[in-house]
């Protein structure tokens, strides 16, 4: 039987955190060994935060490096740059066509980013070429963290929208969530999820060196008590922690409570900031290399793109001879 196939991407908006890894990039990696999987670079995307184009071509490269140094492998998994496939753009305008704009305007995401970036048409726009990245390869799941869930569901409505209009075309693909992890908390605010916008102790980047990394987890926000019991409602920062310490080591949650009866917090941080520092250093060391040779990163990012235009224009062939265009 043909195995079930997954595609997902990351916008390269800077360095990525703790908590982009858990929620995606660790999942990809493990996804690649059941799923025919397709990962992308969403430059595009980037663009509606309006980067510097210095910033965005570096970035763009260093995201590709550290898939790689996470452990994607191009053996297995069709990594590839957002816009060298241009049928992601082309399918966004026809999707366009048939979006509400008050699908678009209701979107928590353009909400939040609108403020921030003001009210820009990519922006509103972003949701229906995400769905065109996903609708191109008619993956079966997609993973994402829980604030991509909307996008998804607006996936799945356009999907069932082209179809009964035009003609059966695109699988409705579902949203492919984790249970644990998918939520890192910010080390000092664990009420709100960790991210790159935060501010520097919100988050510990994959690249952070070993002594920040110590830092950043010894003056993570924990409570005034002093057991470390995963309690979401009254020890939200020691939750964290103990979520963050249990994906990295791969021990049930439970385990690593019951290690630390009687023990202190200082104890648990430290042995916590060890644990990320070993295993973020040998990520830390693939990406340097990786990045030295950035001939053979372009080779491979070529070679994915060139194996996924093979699929989007199947798809496109298809597309355009349903919808009329000549
Ligand atoms: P940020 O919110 O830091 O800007 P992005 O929105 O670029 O991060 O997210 C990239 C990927 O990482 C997405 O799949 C998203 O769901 C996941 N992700 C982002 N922040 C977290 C978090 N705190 N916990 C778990 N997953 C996250
Ligand atoms: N919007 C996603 C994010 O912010 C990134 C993304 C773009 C994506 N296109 C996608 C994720 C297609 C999954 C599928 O994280």
């Amino acid at each position: 039987m043909a195995k079930e196939v997954a595609v997902s991407g990351v916008q390269p908006s800077g360095d990525l955190h703790i908590g982009n890894y858990l929620g995606a990039i660790k999942r990809f990696v493990e996804l690649q060994n059941k799923y025919k999987t397709y990962f992308f670079i969403a430059d595009l995307h980037a663009l509606t935060e309006n980067p510097e184009p210095e910033d965005l071509r570096n970035q763009t490269i260093n995201l590709a490096a550290m898939y790689l140094a996470c452990g994607l492998d191009p053996k297995k998994t069709t990594l590839f740059i957002q816009s060298h496939v241009s049928a992601h753009a082309e399918l966004g305008w026809i999707l366009n066509t048939i979006t509400p704009l008050g699908e678009l305007q209701r979107m928590t995401q353009f909400k939040d980013k609108s403020e921030k970036h003001g009210v820009l048409a990519g922006l509103l726009n972003y949701p229906t070429l995400m769905a065109a990245d996903i609708l191109l390869y008619n993956p079966d799941a997609v993973p994402v963290g829980e604030d991509q869930v909307q996008h998804i569901e607006l996936t799945r409505t356009l999907a069932r929208k082209f179809n009964s209009k035009y003609g059966d075309t695109f699988k409705e693909p579902k949203a492919l969530l984790q249970k644990e992890a998918s939520r890192v908390m910010g080390l000092d605010d664990p009420e709100k999820k960790m991210s790159k916008s935060a501010g520097e102790n919100n988050y510990i980047s994959l690249i952070d060196e070993p002594d920040v990394i110590r830092k950043k987890i010894k003056t993570a926000v924990t409570d005034s008590g002093s057991e470390i019991k995963y309690d979401l409602k009254n020890k939200a920062g020691v939750s964290n922690l103990l979520s963050i310490a249990s994906a990295f080591s791969g021990k049930p949650i439970a385990k690593i409570e019951a290690e630390y009866s009687g023990k202190n917090y200082g104890q648990f941080k430290y042995d916590t900031a060890e644990l990320l520092v070993q295993k973020l250093s040998g990520i830390q060391e693939k990406y340097k290399s990786l990045l030295k040779n950035k001939k053979t990163l372009m080779k491979i990012l070529d070679e994915g793109a060139k194996a996924a235009n093979k699929t989007a224009q199947k798809t496109m062939t298809l597309v355009r001879e349903k919808i009329g265009l000549v």
